[in-house]
Formats: structure tokens, sequence, C-alpha cells
């Protein structure tokens, strides 16, 4: 008897089976393969038993659990690796046995109670369940796998039934369990801290255990939920891989086991470590889904599957697949130390320079002028702005600017009059003191009376006139988990009932104010993840705005995550979190690969920086589409050291942006060659530099030879100009077929190397940085470089 199950996408099969002890298998996932009448070829040969081995049943005797690919395991019946469930039950033992039962396919899917789960009609996805049995103890357990076929992605998730008498303890209850067999592989996860995270980190797989986790409460800027398997020679355009992300916000953890026999598995779900959830009889739990893609053509590819599925069916509601203003935000220009006027001086100065929407970030509200008081009170700090938000939004929106406002909702100060009310609602262990972050403590989101006042509390806040942008923070992690609303056998459930009672709020704010755009954020990239993005369409990428480490950050974060989700903010220089001294066109060169911001004092700009500003800004809205929404592409710089080139492509490869970024300058190094992959072949195509300009003051006393008239190094009049004048980048126009910049690329001219200048040299010093147009011109074309 046949229980093959062959699901299918465009490029990708995903094969289960039922091996001969009922135990489902997971038969085969990669590359797509042709349905088969017999899958004999791809079985495992279980001829003879191996050494040590447990075998489940005596009629079975060369089949261990060990050794074989499954769908999800358990513990207690010779399968000693990582499990995706453990369970306890009343009388106190933990062995599961779950063997196939049945499956249904149809199409469409089923949402998730209380979690977000993707979206899809059944013209994007076909789901099938798999449903387990575990008769001895009247279990049962539904896999589910919703295939998105045009997008090479399918999702899992999995619900557990106790349909026994008694209670049963969940202390581990996975998303997706995934085992591959032999190969080489590497753990590619994306790590980090505050200001420095999503750094890829590559891993090969050696027999072991490796855990990439949070416990912080939310999915953490420590280990990001994305992670991918890859293979030995993988790069951005070749090579296999997998990818798995999950759609929460809390503890996670993705869990790789490589055994001594060759096999290799991938767990990702809630964190088994604090959790435990108590399963009445006839209740069930469901998990979290996990978004898994496959590629055999690198990582590119992985990553294009990861951003459209992210961008049609992760993100929703009015601003999904929907162009983001430019916005100017004082955080950063001003921290807490504001007032109205300043305010206005700021918002106009945006308004000059195109900007779109205005954002009043912390220190609004209360008596907060620094971050020792008032999380909790969110009424106007009228001292500071007399005449409130409502007096405020009118005076915005006349200058042409949209208002946003920033809120961190779920946290409290000691010093507030909501934390002097409610003491009760903030996280505390009882007997202990409870540890600070910022000065401040979390709100217990388990209780239903503390999400009440918070969904009322924050509808008054976006009720006080027009508010179009929302920045929901979250500054602190999790500490001293515990609850008064749940009993002490239902402590371990705290974390879980935190995340499922953010959803909630979140959920009915967006219900209640479907237009506004919200941006999540948490200390920058503490919780960016699926989960959020299923209610805030876009993220603040990273407390971190220094455009060079931002190359790190937002290209790892690009892996899992389309640049239409990231904040990416121009701010002053030198950066406020490394010192580093950038340009103000590098420092725009980054960001232009993300939401468009600006987090600097534009009235202390000087009139080049304005300038160059004012450009930028009508730059990025004249490509707002294409560098929004492009399909982005991390690009192999073959001849540059240091050097980092991104590229957003139309769909239909007729227009391109690329960026070619660099860290520092090497002398002999100049020669770059600019690829941009994914343009269509037979076309002929223009390649043009971006307009740039350079600040006199970067040459200090060489500026006589790129001047033609003579002035002296850092004198009255270096200074002067320095501040007026427009010094263009070498003019860069070539001309190029679609296949050779695709496939391999154009010479640009060189960069300054010490050895002379003319205007057809590049200027690209530390951190140097050019975007360059690439725009169809017509049918085929023979290269040609148009002398500069
Ligand atoms: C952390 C955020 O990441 C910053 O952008 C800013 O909003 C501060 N919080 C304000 O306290």
């Amino acid at each position: 008897m046949s229980n093959i199950i062959h699901l299918d996408t465009e490029r990708t099969s995903y094969i289960l089976d039922v091996l001969p002890t009922g135990h489902l298998a997971g038969l085969y996932y990669g590359r797509r393969l042709r349905a088969m009448d017999d899958y004999g070829p791809l079985r495992q040969k279980n001829v003879v038993p191996y050494g040590t081995m447990v075998n489940v049943s005596q009629e079975h005797k060369n089949i261990g659990l060990d050794d074989q690919c499954l769908e999800y395991s358990g513990l207690g019946k010779g399968d000693y690796r990582e499990p995706a469930i453990e369970l306890v039950f009343a009388d106190g033992s933990r062995t599961t046995d779950f063997h196939y039962d049945s499956s249904r396919t149809y199409s469409g899917r089923p949402g998730i109670e209380g979690l977000p789960s993707a979206l899809g009609g059944e013209a994007d996805v076909q789901t099938t369940e798999v449903m387990l049995r575990d008769a001895e103890r009247g279990l049962s357990l539904v896999l589910n796998y919703c295939v998105y076929a045009k997008y090479d992605v399918i999702t899992r998730f999995a619900t557990l039934r106790n349909d026994s008498a008694e209670p049963v303890r969940v202390g581990r209850l996975m998303s997706a369990q995934l085992d591959l067999p032999g190969g080489s592989w590497n753990f590619v996860t994306f790590d980090g801290c505050w200001a420095y995270e999503r750094e890829r980190n590559d891993r090969p797989v050696r027999p072991g255990i490796y855990v990439n986790d949070s416990k912080t409460g939310n999915s953490s800027n420590r280990h990001n939920p994305f992670v991918m398997l890859t293979s030995e020679n993988c790069a951005e355009d070749s090579g296999e891989c997998y990818a798995s992300n999950l759609v929460y916000s809390g503890n996670h953890a993705e869990i790789l086991e490589a055994t001594y026999q060759g096999k290799v598995r991938l767990l990702t779900g809630i964190n088994p470590s604090g959790f435990e959830w108590l399963l009445e009889e006839g209740q069930t739990f469901t998990t979290p889904e996990a978004v898994l893609s496959y590629s055999a053509t690198g990582l590119n590819q992985l990553s294009r599957n990861m951003h459209r599925f992210v961008q049609d069916f992760i993100v929703r509601g009015e601003w999904q697949r929907k162009e983001r203003p430019v916005l100017i935000n004082n955080w950063e220009a001003t921290e807490f130390d504001f007032d109205k006027r300043k305010l206005l001086a700021l918002a106009k100065e945006a308004a000059n320079l195109g900007i779109e929407l205005f954002v009043l970030d912390d220190g609004w509200f209360g008596k907060r002028d620094d971050d020792t008081s008032s999380l909790g009170d969110w009424t106007v700090n009228e001292k500071k702005l007399p005449g409130g938000i409502a007096g405020l939004i009118p005076k915005i929106n006349s200058l042409g600017l949209k208002f946003g406002i920033w809120v961190e909702p779920e946290m409290v100060n000691e010093d507030s009059d909501l934390y002097r009310a409610h003491p009760d609602w903030s996280i505390a262990t009882p007997g202990r003191a409870p540890a600070y972050g910022r000065n401040q403590f979390v709100l217990d989101l388990t209780r239903p009376d503390v999400r009440a006042y918070l969904i009322e509390a924050m509808a008054g806040v976006f009720s006080q006139g027009n508010i179009e942008y929302v920045k929901w923070d979250m500054n602190r992690n999790i500490s001293d988990a515990w609850s008064g609303a749940l009993s002490p056998e239902r402590q371990g459930e705290f974390h879980h009932r935190y995340v499922l009672g953010l959803y909630e709020i979140l959920a009915e704010l967006v219900r209640r104010f479907p237009a506004i755009l919200f941006e999540s954020c948490a200390s920058g990239g503490n919780r960016f993840d699926l989960g959020m993005l299923c209610y805030m369409p876009q993220t603040w990428t990273s407390d971190d705005t220094d455009a060079y480490a931002r190359l790190s950050i937002q290209g790892g974060t690009s892996y899992g995550y389309p640049q239409s989700v990231m904040g990416a903010h121009v701010s002053a220089s030198p950066n406020m979190q490394t010192l580093r001294a950038s340009t103000i066109e590098t420092r725009f060169n980054v960001a232009a690969f993300g939401l468009l911001g600006y987090e600097l004092d534009l009235t202390m700009l000087s009139p080049f920086d304005k300038k160059a500003i004012k450009e930028q800004v009508s730059f990025y809205k004249a490509h707002r589409t294409l560098l929004q929404f492009g399909r982005f592409l991390r690009v192999p710089a073959r001849l540059g050291a240091d050097k980092t080139i991104w590229a957003v492509v139309s769909e239909d490869g007729t227009e391109a942006i690329a960026g070619l970024f660099q860290g520092s300058a090497k002398v002999g190094r100049g020669q770059d060659l600019l690829t941009v992959p994914g343009l269509e072949p037979g076309a002929a195509f223009a390649v043009r530099g971006r307009p740039q300009y350079i600040n006199v003051k970067a040459f200090g006393n060489l500026v006589n030879r790129v001047l033609p008239v003579k002035i002296r190094g850092d004198g009255v009049l270096h200074t002067v100009l320095s501040s007026h004048y427009m010094f263009r980048m070498a003019t860069e126009d070539y001309r190029a077929n679609g296949d050779l910049l695709s496939d391999y690329g154009i010479m640009l001219i060189p960069q300054f190397s010490g050895t002379g200048y003319n205007d057809s040299v590049r200027i690209f010093s530390d951190y140097g940085s050019r975007l360059y147009t690439v725009e169809k011109i017509g049918g085929d074309h023979m290269i040609s470089m148009v002398t500069p």
C-alpha cells in the first residue's frame, strides 16, 4: 500500500511517505520531481539493522526511527534526536508514538486562532492536512502543509488535540521538522545585538546539535528566526539552499541536529526552553506557522521566494504593496529635547526638501524629558507642545506633510501615574524585586484588563487628529516572567500568552485604524519578524544608522525579508552610534535600498547638504516603485575588495538601480566591474551614474588638484566653498546589452588611486558609493562605452 503525498510548487517538490511501521516520513524536499509510479528509488533501504538500534516493533526488525527522515518525532520510541514534540502525561510518562492516520487536500488554507498566519485564497494556496494519531493516549496531531506553488514556498504548522480523559502537559510542540539525508551543509543564522542586528553567520554543520533561539520574550536582535541551510558551494546565483522562517514574535528556537549516520534535522517553533502548556481534555493547541522554501539556484532565488511571499501573504491591509512616504523622524535630531517651535522648524525644512511625512518620536507625553519617566501616561506634555498633538497636526499638515507619532504601549515607568495606579499590571515574580531595563518595566499582556486598557489608551492616542503613521516601539526584553492572572501550573504559558495578548491588541487596533501606516520597532530590530509584519507593514531595521554598518545589517536582513519592510534613514555624520563619518551621498545610497527616511537636524544643514538631499528625495520618489518593490539582489563584487553591490530590478527586467559601495579605499583596487543580474537579455541598456556631489572639504590640500582655481586648503574660501559648491562626481554613462550586464558586467571608469585626476576618474574614498540607473533603450545593442 502506498501512502505517498507528493506536493509540488513550480520549482520544488515535497514528498511524504509512510514507513512500514506507520510513522510519517519525509521522503524528499528539493528540486521539483515528476510524480512517479514507484517511489522506491527515493526510499531508504532498511535491509539490515544498524548497531545499537531500537526497533519500534518486532515486525520491522530493520527499522529504527533514529535513522529515518521523519516528519514529526517524539520521545521514547528509539528516535534519540531532538524531538518536535514532548509531552508529559498525567501518569508522569513521556513516551509518544504518532502514526499516520489519513490525509486530505483542499484549495485555500485555514487561519490559526489567536496567531497571525499567512494570507492566501483558493487561487494562491493548496493545503494538505495530514492526521497522525497516538491511539494509546487519545491524541491527534494534524500537520498542515500550505503549498504556495507560484512562490516555491510551503508553510507548516501543527495542531495537537487532547481527546483523552486526562490533561497533558506540552513541553515542546514545534511548527515544523525537516529531516534531510546526508550532504555537507552550512547552518546560516542571522545574529547580532543592539544596533548590529542580523549579521550573516555560516557554520559548517558537523555531527552535533546547534541551537538558534531567543529567550528575551521577543524574536530578538540576538538570533533572528530566519535561518538557512546551504550546500557547500552555494553562492548567490548557484547551489542548493533551504530557508525557514517563523510567523511569530516571541521566544523561538531553530534546532539543528546532524547525526553521525548522516542525517540532518531542522526544527523550528516556539522555544521549548521556559515553555509548558497545560492541555486539558478536549482542548487543542496550534503552533505558529513556519515558512519553508528551497532553491536549487542559489541564495538570491531563495531570498526572492521569501520576499515575494512576505510582500503578498504576510504584509496586508491598505499598505500592502503601496508606496511608502519619505519621512523625517526627530529622534536622532533632538532626542527628548524639543518643543513645538523646534518641531515646526524641522517640519518646514523637511517640506522644503520634498519629504512627505513628519514623525514625532519619543518624549511628547507625560513629563518625559529623559527615559526615566512617563511610559504609560499617554497624555501630551503641554509644556513642550502647547495645544497638544491635536494642535500640532494641522500645522504639520499645512506644510504639506503627513503626521505620524511614536508610542511604546507595552511598557511602564515606575515614575508614572499608570504604575502608581496599577503596580500589579507590570511583570514581576512574587517575592522578588523585578529587574529594570532602560528604567522601565513590561506590562503583563497576558491579563485581559491590561489588554483592554491598552487598546483604549492607544485608540485615544491615534484619534488625536489626522494621524497617518504610528511607530510602535518596545525597548526592553522581558524578565521576571510570571503573571498573577495564571495559576501556578500555567506559568510556563506566560511568554506565549504575552505574544497572544500582543497580537490581540494589534489586531484590534489595526482593525480600528486600517489607514494608519504602522512601523514596528524594538530598540531598532529586536523584534524584526514575520509575526509583527502581519500587523505592521514595515519595521525599523536597526538603531544603527551608520551607512557602512547598514551594509551588513540591511544586507543580512535581505536574505529573509524584502527591502519594502526595512526602515532605512539618513542620519548625521559622524554617526551617532559608530562615530564614523560618511558623506551625505553614501548615507542616502544605502538608505535608498530600504524605506527612505531622514533622521537628523535638518535646520542645521549646510546649503550643500540641503541641495544634495533635495536631489536625493526627488531621485527616490522618481524611482520609488523600483527601489521599494523591485527584485532585490545581492551581487557578488567580482573584482572589488571590500566592495558591495546591491541591485533592484523590475519584474520584467527592463530597468534596475544598482549601488556600488566600498569599505576602506585601497590603491590599486579601483577597477570595478558592475554586474546587474536579471535584465532582459536581448535588450540594450543605458547605465548612468546618479548625479552625486562631493564636498570639496574631502580633498583637504589636494583641492587645488581637482579645482581649476587656486585656493588655500582649509582656508576661509575652502570652507565657504565646502558648504556651497556642488562638485560633481565624474559623469558615468555606459551602454551595454542585458546579457552582458547580467552575466558578466561592465568595467567602470577607475576610482581615484593617487596617480592623477581628470573628469573620468571616480572619486571614491573610504565608504564611497555610487548608484547607477539601468534603463532599457532599445533592442540588441553592441557594448560600447561613451567617454565621460
Ligand atoms: C528606540 C528606537 O529604536 C529609536 O528609534 C527611538 O524611537 C527610541 N527608542 C526612542 O526612545
